[in-house]
């Protein structure tokens, strides 16, 4: 891998490149260079070598995994388990294990589902009008912002409250909408897949009130032709 942009620096360490001041959420998500976030329905046929490793990065320095439970279901999503790297930068920098967050309007989740088989308790974001099914209570801290619907500012508030200040969500695309939308989302760090998928999903669901603009934190070439952008949302 090498960093393209800013030019005056040397790619050391992709923690350390990716460790963010706090708080801040941003969103990391692999997408085609046509904009496709999933092919035939996952997400897997987008990473390549260097989009696993900026991944890992990601989770490495962030406080908790955020995850529409869409993208939960349909990925078979499984505890934030970081390999032995990323362990020791996090007990080097003094964090805690990351728990998984899951943000759901409905509550329609499997307790017995592999989200919930980790060490780290998580957490799901959800809103008064959903009622749990039997058995998520007992595998998950269930957090309640807004009646009919999350309130994303308040469920947000609700983490930083826990000390889960550095937030990482990992899409999917109808989450991340809604996040951006309410102007919740500072960073977003994409991988460009060097594939044409010519399908939806894309990156985002649906029109915002006006464009987003994005100012380039970094560019790094992933070696393996895939682009690694880390963007500011201003
Ligand atoms: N390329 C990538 O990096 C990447 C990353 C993630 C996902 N994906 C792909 O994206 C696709 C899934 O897209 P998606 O848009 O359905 O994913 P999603 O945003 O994860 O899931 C939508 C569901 O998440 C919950 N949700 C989302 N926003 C919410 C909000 N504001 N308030 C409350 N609940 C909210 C709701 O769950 P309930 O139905 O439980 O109420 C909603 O039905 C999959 O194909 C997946 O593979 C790709």
């Amino acid at each position: 891998m090498r960093l393209l942009l800013p030019e005056q620096r040397q790619l050391d360490d992709l923690f350390d490149l990716y460790d963010s001041g706090t708080p801040c959420l941003r969103g990391g998500l692999v997408l085609s260079t046509d904009g496709a976030v999933a092919v035939d329905g996952g997400s897997r046929p987008l990473q390549g070598p260097a989009d696993k490793a900026v991944f890992a990065a990601l989770r490495a320095v962030c406080d908790a995994v955020v995850v529409g439970a869409g993208t939960a279901r349909s990925e078979d999503y499984g505890p934030v388990r970081p390999a032995a790297p990323a362990r020791a930068w996090r007990e080097a920098h003094g964090r805690s294990p990351a728990p998984l967050v899951l943000v759901s309007r409905s509550l329609r989740l499997d307790p017995t589902a592999r989200a919930f088989s980790g060490d780290v308790r998580p957490l799901v974001l959800t809103c008064a009008a959903a009622t749990p099914p039997d058995g998520l209570r007992e595998v998950a801290e269930i957090v309640v912002a807004g009646d009919d619907d999350v309130d994303l500012p308040a469920a947000v508030a609700a983490l930083h409250e826990r000390g889960l200040t550095r937030l990482l969500c990992e899409g999917g695309p109808g989450l991340l909408t809604d996040l951006v939308r309410a102007g919740l989302v500072d960073e977003l760090c994409l991988t460009l897949a060097p594939l044409l998928v010519g399908a939806a999903p894309t990156l985002l669901t649906g029109p915002l009130a006006a464009p987003v603009r994005l100012e380039l934190v970094h560019l790094v070439d992933g070696g393996d032709g895939s682009l690694l952008a880390r963007y500011r949302l201003t």
